[in-house]
């Protein structure tokens, strides 16, 4: 049976279109099963709903304490809920502005991947791109990774080198990133679903091609 993966978004869904468009021209080794969003104008979700995907919208303001303030743990066991209840193997974070706690990585155990603007380790967190500009840089690039609770960083699965040109704005960097980022992401996908890998500490490892497929991680 096909592999079953949720991606979340939070805005364009540039990414999660990549993923589409491999899945349908036979290059993912999954289907996408369903798009989840916190934000309901995610134009990512348009784009699902359009292809025929399955979209959810949940919102974490539906999901506060006592005092008002969002419970993360209360809206990660919600995201959770709904990646069991749709029997979802893997879960690609896209643009999903949101940090992902205990809940649901306990339950997708090395079953949850991110893709960022940036050569991780350099310029975590927001604004990638702009990080490396100001930095200065000569190669900056994207990454998808495994996404852990490894304090010092998370395994990666792909990375692609963008070089930095003196003429480069952060929309003309980011515009150039992106296009490897479709490139990487649903080829990381393809290998993570696969299964022929193992991590050594925080090196995810690929092995050869006649090993046998590890079981899924997880519940
Ligand atoms: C991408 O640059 C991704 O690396 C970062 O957020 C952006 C999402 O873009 N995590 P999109 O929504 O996939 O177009």
């Amino acid at each position: 049976m096909s592999r079953r993966i949720a991606v979340l978004i939070s805005g364009r869904g540039s990414n999660l279109q990549a993923i589409v468009g491999a899945e349908r021209a036979g290059r993912l080794g999954g289907t996408v099963a369903v798009a989840i969003s916190n934000k309901a104008e995610a134009a990512g979700l348009a784009f699902a709903r359009q292809a025929g995907i399955e979209c959810l919208h949940l919102d974490p303001r539906s999901y506060a304490d006592p005092r008002g303030s969002v419970d993360r743990d209360a809206y990660d066991r919600a995201i959770v809920d709904a990646l069991h209840t749709r029997s979802i193997d893997l879960v690609c974070l896209a643009g999903f502005m949101r940090v992902v706690g205990a809940p649901l990585l306990s339950s997708f155990v090395n079953r949850v991947l991110n893709i960022h603007p940036s050569l991780l380790p350099s310029f975590p967190g927001l604004q990638a791109q702009r990080q490396a500009l100001e930095h200065g840089v000569r190669v900056t690039g994207a990454t998808v990774h495994l996404v852990t609770d490894h304090l010092d960083g998370c395994p990666i699965v792909a990375q692609a080198v963008v070089p930095v040109i003196d003429s480069d704005t952060v929309e003309t960097l980011s515009e150039r990133i992106l296009v490897e980022e479709h490139r990487i992401y649903p080829d990381a996908i393809r290998l993570v679903l696969d299964g022929r890998w193992e991590l050594v500490g925080r090196r995810f490892v690929r092995l050869p091609e006649e090993s046998a497929p590890r079981p899924p991680a997880g519940s």
